[in-house]
């Protein structure tokens, strides 16, 4: 019963993280609430809020690992993407997933 409540204020406390990650690290370039679109060389980025979480975990891992087109990502924007993402640990990015899909709720509750 008491690991349930400490695991459950865990998670609650690395989701807040997330939020304040995304706030501070993601919102600049993709908007608070994950709604804009970038122009790249090639195309242009989807709004954060409009991608399923197990593409969302995919392409931060991708561009982390720099595997997406050899680093230059999807629109040969990566080593930006890379930058933001390499610090970050799996458990972080899940989390960051996690966060852009609440963003998505909210959008959709409007
Ligand atoms: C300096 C601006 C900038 C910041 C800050 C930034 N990004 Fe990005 N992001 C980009 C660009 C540019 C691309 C397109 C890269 C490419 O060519 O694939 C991108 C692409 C993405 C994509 C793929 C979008 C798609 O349409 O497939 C995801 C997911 C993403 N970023 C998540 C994040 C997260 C999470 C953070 C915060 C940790 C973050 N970004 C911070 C500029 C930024």
């Amino acid at each position: 019963m008491k690991t349930g409540i400490f695991v459950f204020v865990l998670s609650l406390a690395s989701l807040l993280s997330a939020n304040e990650t995304f706030d501070t690290k993601c919102s600049t370039c993709h908007g608070l609430k994950g709604e804009k679109e970038i122009t790249g060389k090639i195309g242009h980025t989807r709004a954060l809020a409009s991608i399923d979480k197990e593409e969302l975990v995919t392409l931060m891992t991708g561009y982390k690992d720099g595997t997406i087109h050899e680093g230059e990502g999807q629109h040969g924007l990566g080593k930006i993407m890379r930058g933001q993402l390499r610090p970050l640990s799996s458990a972080d990015i899940e989390d960051l997933a996690l966060h852009i899909l609440s963003l998505n709720n909210k959008a959709a509750k409007k």
